[in-house]
């Protein structure tokens, strides 16, 4: 069944966010990845087909796009999803062993769900926060900083019970239901389409010289 066929508001707004043009049309695919996965938490194979045709483009370029980024899932996650970062920093401040306490704690390997539905883990790359490794991030909520063996269990007691901590920081980028980015604190992060606009030549910074 179509997800977007009574949605054609959305699907217009979200492509009137872009130039009206073949590659414009293409930048509406992380949108409307996002719009699929926020409501029916992750994306088949049969939505990337929908997206694609949407977006004048192939399932295959959806699929690609979608493994760039851990942030979208092709299979179902938990209620938390436990993503531990693995790059450099926070693999030398211990992740790898917050990894190994995870799997085994809570008996689920990446693409798995517990059978209480409540998590799932993956690893992924750094997630910007590297002064606090080794860190955690839960959904896409928040990051759970400087993340210790007992910082671990005892999060992973409080999540059993539902019982969700606040996180050290906010996940610090957001997009709000505008499309537009903001920061945890509710400013935007960036300009809407309506005021960005091409610099001007006396904008522009000086051309570098050539020598020789
Ligand atoms: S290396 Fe883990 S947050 Fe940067």
């Amino acid at each position: 069944m179509s997800y977007f066929a009574d949605k054609q508001d959305l699907v217009a707004d979200i492509f009137s966010r872009y130039p009206d043009s073949p590659q414009g049309r293409r930048s509406g695919l992380m949108p409307l990845l996002r719009e699929v996965q926020d409501a029916e938490g992750f994306v088949t194979e049969e939505r990337m087909h929908e997206i694609a045709a949407l977006c004048g483009t192939t399932a295959t370029e959806v699929r690609s796009v979608m493994s760039f980024y851990s942030t979208y899932h092709t299979v179902p996650t938990g209620k938390y999803h436990l993503q531990v970062c693995s790059t450099l920093m926070c693999a030398l401040a211990g992740s790898d062993e917050l990894w190994d306490e995870l799997v085994t704690g809570l008996d689920v390997q990446p693409g798995e769900v517990s059978p209480d539905g409540r998590f799932s883990v993956q690893k992924v790359e750094c997630l910007g926060s590297c002064g606090t490794a080794p860190v955690i991030q839960i959904n896409d909520d928040g990051f759970y900083e400087n993340v210790t063996p007992t910082k671990c269990r005892h999060l992973l007691a409080q999540l059993r019970a539902d019982h969700k901590p606040e996180p050290d920081n906010l996940v610090p980028v957001k997009v709000n239901n505008q499309g537009l980015q903001m920061m945890a604190n509710g400013q935007n992060a960036g300009a809407s389409g309506e005021v960005l606009r091409p610099l001007s030549s006396s904008e522009l910074p000086p051309k570098p010289e050539v020598k020789g």
